[in-house]
């Protein structure tokens, strides 16, 4: 194996995925789940899948609709974060593996499912045509994505905030996560991959931090950036978040700020 395998340097500390869960589902992740759940229109009896699944809180929504007689699979490439998937939800079937080269057959479920994970992959048409692969004729499949940054009413002005300290090129280190954030060209890959697209929107939710502090240490220590950026530098883009961040700040400290999320939905023709 390379250390370009996705297996191998997807790999996170157990604590990690723990921290991901107990943390980060709740703040974040979960708000997602019922929509793309709803946008694959999944109901009981149905075969689904949650590629990239983490810790697996699609997989778990969809579990609690396609009873009775449905079936859910989970599957990542991180075999930490599938330990605690495995913990919190033992009835699930969790499976790992990579979305690039789905292991299961062609046409085996009605939908898949992929929540905030496509803009991290090497390959993303290869992953489309696999999930298109694996869902029946008719299947459905949905992703989901940060939106635009341009128009994250939080996280562009901090971008903005930490470029100005580190240079242009935070500007590339820190939007790893928003790069699918153009609503059409993500709908018109969809297309590519073989799929007909039934919608492509928009959806406002809100991401939350404990405090801004945590916005920042998350935002710069799980890009990037953090290797590139002086400890002189990174205190700068810590006094500079207070400032931007002032509006989403509430009397206690935590962090509530708008978030824009792409969820396109289609189906294999
Ligand atoms: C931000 S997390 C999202 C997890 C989950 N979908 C959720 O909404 O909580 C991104 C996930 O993508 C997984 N991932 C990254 N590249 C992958 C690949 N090539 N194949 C499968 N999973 C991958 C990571 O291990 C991680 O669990």
């Amino acid at each position: 194996m390379t250390t370009t395998d996705p297996s191998e340097s997807f790999q996170i500390p157990i604590e990690a995925a723990e921290r991901y869960e107990s943390a980060f589902v709740p703040a974040f992740f979960a708000q997602w789940a019922p929509i793309l759940c709803g946008a694959a229109g999944i109901a009981p009896g149905q075969q689904v899948l949650d590629v990239a699944c983490g810790t697996g809180i699609v997989a778990r929504t969809a579990a609690d609709l396609v009873a009775p007689g449905g079936r859910v699979v989970g599957v990542d490439v991180n075999e930490a974060m599938l330990t605690v998937a495995r913990r919190v939800r033992p009835d699930v079937e969790w499976r790992r593996g990579d979305a690039g080269d789905l292991p299961f057959d062609d046409g085996a479920f009605d939908a898949a499912v992929c929540q905030m994970a496509l803009m991290f992959f090497p390959d993303r048409a290869a992953a489309l045509a696999e999930m298109r692969r694996v869902v029946r004729a008719g299947g459905t499949v949905v992703v989901a994505v940060p939106g635009r940054l341009e128009s994250q009413a939080a996280f562009a002005p901090f971008v903005a905030m930490a470029a100005r300290h580190a240079g242009p090129e935070a500007v590339s280190l820190l939007s790893a996560y928003f790069v699918c954030g153009d609503l059409d060209d993500l709908a018109g890959l969809v297309e590519s991959a073989g799929l007909r697209v039934a919608s492509a929107e928009v959806h406002t939710g809100t991401y939350r931090a404990p405090s801004v502090d945590a916005f920042v240490t998350t935002e710069v220590e799980s890009t990037p950036l953090v290797e590139r950026i002086s400890d002189d530098v990174y205190e700068r883009i810590r006094a500079g978040a207070g400032d931007v961040l002032a509006p989403f700040t509430a009397a206690d400290g935590s962090v509530a700020a708008p978030f824009e999320t792409n969820v396109v939905a289609a189906h294999r023709r």
